[in-house]
């Protein structure tokens, strides 16, 4: 059965015939029916009815040959916002927003990477209550050489930290660095999967005063010296305890204290308030922190630093009020750390992907996401590609915190260029839910993933 759309684009020519509009109401319906009363539709009906968790369009296309394409629907939503689910193939899925709207709209669903031969493309219910008319295919452009910045945005960056940046630029695209958080789950794949990764994760957590005070201590600053005498690379975040207003209740004890739910500390007013006592604590944490930074200057260790991670997600206190507030943090943990503490081993890594949320070009070097989905080994190409506009590919993109791991052929298929991938700790690499050891062992093996062996010598 040739569709209406491939009709339409055969007529139009060479060019028109790159996108292929394939129509919901030829498409196969399960639970859902085809209607015509709101006016405005392409083809000769649109398919509405999603109101059971089964319900789908199921539409097929056949591919000429394995290539990826830019998928968009185009749909109507006078119910309010609302999302739906789009599987390729009967595997993985992504969840597609489809933003309150009266008026037959195109919407973006990110990348397919089609099959040659026949192909199925499901939209299926997740929250209902929207109208479908017709997705189209066009084939995703091919990108041209990356723009990125490989010098330190640091006027004084030290040559350990160049030579860090430069050869993340060095691979980007090319590789990717294999990275496992926590020392004991680095050793757990190095025991039973026989490669090391190359970079090792780790934490500040347990090196401020609301946290020592309670008993917290942390040898992550000797297991990321030792790491890098091996050769390797170590990236630091920072699960930044609130310095005060902890509750410290059953609930929500004090070492959950870097959330935004164990504690009142309001990093807004503290920020309005630079000669208070709370903006002075805040301070202090920097300090004592700056003293671990300093070792691992002084030990020849350049750190892929992420402070403030997953803001835009306010499930942290720094993160909270909102971007203003966070950006301001971040200006002042750069300006402490390089200007006051002369901390010239940094490499800036900042993880949100809104717009809204990013504190400058002048201020970051690398860009980043954490990502976790239980079991998809997908590229997370959405995630990237919208890091890649955030910066205008002016900055080297990484997926710092991963559940389960990219495929890596997925990867070049998607050009989803993460220069890293960081696992993180327990479970999510070692408890065969996350990633099977089979799964691990086949990365770990691929010529695209380079481990602590392959990157001897990086700083040249
Ligand atoms: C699509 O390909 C399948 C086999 O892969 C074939 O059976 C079917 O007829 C094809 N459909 C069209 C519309 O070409
Ligand atoms: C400092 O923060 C604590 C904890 O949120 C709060 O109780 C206190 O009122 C703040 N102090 C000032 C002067 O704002
Ligand atoms: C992005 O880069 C391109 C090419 O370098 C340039 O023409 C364009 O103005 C840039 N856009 C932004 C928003 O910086």
């Amino acid at each position: 059965m040739l569709r209406t759309g491939l009709a339409i684009a055969a007529l139009v020519g060479f060019a028109a015939a790159q996108t292929v509009t394939l129509q919901a109401e030829s498409a196969t319906l399960s639970g859902v029916t085809v209607a015509s009363s709101v006016a405005g539709f392409t083809g000769t009906g649109y398919v509405e009815g999603f109101d059971e968790s089964a319900d789908k369009i199921t539409f097929t296309y056949n591919a000429t040959e394995s290539k990826l394409y830019d998928l968009s629907l185009l749909y109507n939503g006078p119910y309010g916002d609302k999302y739906t689910y789009v599987v390729l193939n009967s595997a993985g899925g992504s969840q597609v927003s489809l933003p309150s709207t009266t008026t037959w709209t195109t919407v973006s669903a990110g990348q397919v990477l089609l099959a040659a031969g026949a192909n199925t493309i499901e939209i299926q219910n997740n929250w209902g209550w929207y109208l479908i008319d017709a997705i189209t295919l066009t084939p995703s452009a091919a990108r041209g050489p990356h723009k990125i910045t490989t010098t330190p945005v640091n006027k004084n960056a030290n040559a350990d930290a160049k030579a860090l940046l430069s050869y993340l630029g060095s691979i980007y695209g090319k590789s990717i660095l294999s990275g496992q958080q926590d020392q004991a789950s680095l050793d757990w794949v190095t025991q039973n999967v026989g490669k090391t990764p190359a970079i090792l994760g780790v934490d500040l957590m347990d090196y401020t005063e609301s946290r020592i005070s309670r008993g917290a201590s942390s040898i992550d600053v000797d297991h990321a010296i030792a790491h890098a005498k091996k050769g390797g690379i170590v990236t630091f975040v920072w699960h930044w305890g609130s310095p005060v207003g902890l509750y410290e209740t059953t609930a929500q004890p004090w070492w959950s204290g870097f959330y935004t739910v164990a504690t009142d500390f309001d990093i807004a007013d503290t920020l309005a308030e630079p000669t208070g006592a709370n903006y002075t604590l805040l301070i202090k944490d920097i300090d004592t922190i700056a003293v671990q930074l300093k070792k691992l200057q002084d030990a020849g260790v350049p750190v892929l630093w992420r402070p403030l991670h997953e803001a835009e997600g306010a499930w942290f206190w720094w993160g909270a009020k909102g971007p203003e507030a966070c950006k301001q943090l971040w200006h002042i943990l750069y300006e402490r750390l390089t200007t006051h503490h002369k901390l010239n081993n940094l490499i800036w890594v900042w993880n949100s992907v809104s717009p809204a949320w990013y504190p400058g070009d002048s201020v970051v070097d690398i860009v980043s996401a954490d990502t976790y989905a239980e079991g998809d080994h997908g590229p997370i190409s959405a995630t990237y590609n919208n890091l890649l506009s955030l910066t205008n590919d002016s900055k080297i993109i990484a997926a710092t915190e991963v559940g389960s791991i990219m495929d890596p052929a997925q990867l070049k298929a998607y050009q989803a260029d993460w220069v890293y991938f960081c696992v993180w700790s327990g479970d999510y690499i070692s408890a065969g839910k996350w990633n099977s050891l089979e799964f691990v062992k086949k990365v770990y093996a691929d010529e695209y993933v380079l481990t602590l062996d392959e990157v001897q010598g990086w700083k040249g």
